[in-house]
């Protein structure tokens, strides 16, 4: 490290200052007993803030590949997908998500986050724009300052300002980028006529379906076909690491696309592959969903139900993803509610800055299809308990701007 003092003082000075302005983050080690339910520091919690939106990194179809695929294939991949990493599990995901985002191909990686900033830094390069959602997920802003292109945020969920702000920037090659569900506010993009503006503007369009992948639309195939418009031509990004409980990230899209992505795309070409029993269980998961899609029931109840009772408490928000974001302001009051929460035996940390913009600190709820309705009700009196003479107006409407 620096020898000097005055490097490792900047270092202390920056610790100090997150902690001054409660942004200071700090590891917990959890122990799972299950898909909603950990063990931290020997004291049993009830987790509501995973996004393992169906329970899947517990089922028994998902466990047994994963532990087959380990028992034959090793513990780890041992090199890049393009040096010796690629193994039949690879390729048959790739089949799998490729079949269920109705993509002519797919391309998969060690994270979502990887497919991300391969998907931008790929398809976007100097002289090209980015039209971005204010408020996309950091690995999409980080894909886009990777590729070197302007990039130009529009307001959230908002077609109009994207369509005011394309004339002002030409560009080599156009693209668009959104999220299917915003991972932090559990709102969807207005994907309609998002696309719409995108062909008659001839841009290219990312659409980030980590979270809505396997949760929204017929069999859980995703926000695009949720809202009736077919993958055809969109460049789909999401991640075997939320509701399909494994982990990992991809690309689906037109074969000439992945054929390049695959070529060009240096987080893909210079990382080592997902490890062989991660693939076996994301695709165990995947025939799960595609063979029980009952399961998808199961958690839209639950989100029904925490709605409902989030609502009586006072905090009425979109019913649309199983993400239900609780606005509370400053780091402070949300860490003091998180807190409280904890001390009655739920788990949900508190959201900060720069996860999300400042003044909007919050506690972002999430259900799973694992719940049950004891828990969901019991976590219910327990916030009203921890918001106990906390104003409980929210201000999710505030940071759309
Ligand atoms: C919208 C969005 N995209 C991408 C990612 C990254 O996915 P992964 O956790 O698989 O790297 C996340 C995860 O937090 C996310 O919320």
């Amino acid at each position: 490290m620096w020898k000097s003092a005055q490097g490792m003082e900047y270092l202390n000075e920056a610790l100090r200052a997150m902690e001054r302005d409660g942004l200071k983050r700090a590891l917990r080690p959890l122990t799972p007993l299950g898909p909603t339910r950990a063990l931290l520091h020997g004291r049993e919690l009830t987790l509501f803030c995973t996004n393992n939106y169906l329970g899947l990194t517990h089922h028994p179809l998902v466990m047994k590949k994963a532990r087959e695929a380990l028992e034959t294939f090793g513990a780890g991949s041992g090199a890049a997908r393009l040096v010796s990493g690629h193994t039949p599990l690879h390729q048959t995901l790739e089949e799998a998500i490729a079949r269920f985002k109705g993509c002519a191909r797919a391309l998969v990686f060690p994270s979502g986050y990887m497919a991300n900033i391969a998907a931008l830094s790929a398809l976007a390069g100097r002289g090209d724009v980015v039209f971005c959602d204010r408020l996309c997920h950091a690995s999409l802003l980080d894909g886009c300052r990777l590729s070197g292109a302007k990039t130009v945020r529009f307001r959230h969920n908002d077609p109009a300002s994207l369509r005011s702000l394309l004339p002002q920037h030409p560009g080599r090659k156009r693209l668009l980028v959104t999220e299917g569900i915003f991972s932090m506010d559990g709102d969807t993009a207005p994907l309609a006529s998002l696309h719409a503006l995108a062909e008659q503007s001839d841009l290219g369009f990312i659409v980030d379906d980590a979270h809505g992948t396997a949760v929204l639309g017929p069999g859980g195939k995703g926000t695009p076909a949720a809202q009736g418009i077919s993958s055809r031509g969109l460049v789909l990004t999401g991640t075997l690491s939320k509701a399909l409980g494994s982990v990992g990230g991809f690309i689906a899209g037109d074969g000439v696309l992945i054929e390049y992505v695959m070529n060009k795309a240096r987080p893909f070409l210079f990382t080592t592959a997902l490890p062989p029993a991660s693939a076996a269980a994301a695709l165990a998961a995947l025939e799960v969903v595609e063979g029980r899609p009952e399961i998808l029931n199961l958690l839209w109840e639950n989100v029904e139900r925490m709605h409902r009772g989030l609502a009586a408490a006072g905090f009425a928000g979109a019913k649309t993803s199983p993400i239900m974001p609780l606005v509370l302001g400053s780091p402070e009051r949300a860490l003091r509610v998180a807190g409280r929460l904890l001390d009655r035996g739920y788990y949900v940390p508190a959201i900060r800055p720069p996860s999300v913009p400042p003044g909007t600190a919050r506690l972002r709820i999430t259900v799973s299809a694992a719940h049950t309705e004891e828990e969901i009700e019991g976590f219910l009196t327990a916030l009203n308990e921890a918001l106990e003479g906390e104003s409980r107006e929210s201000r999710v409407e505030s940071q759309k701007s």
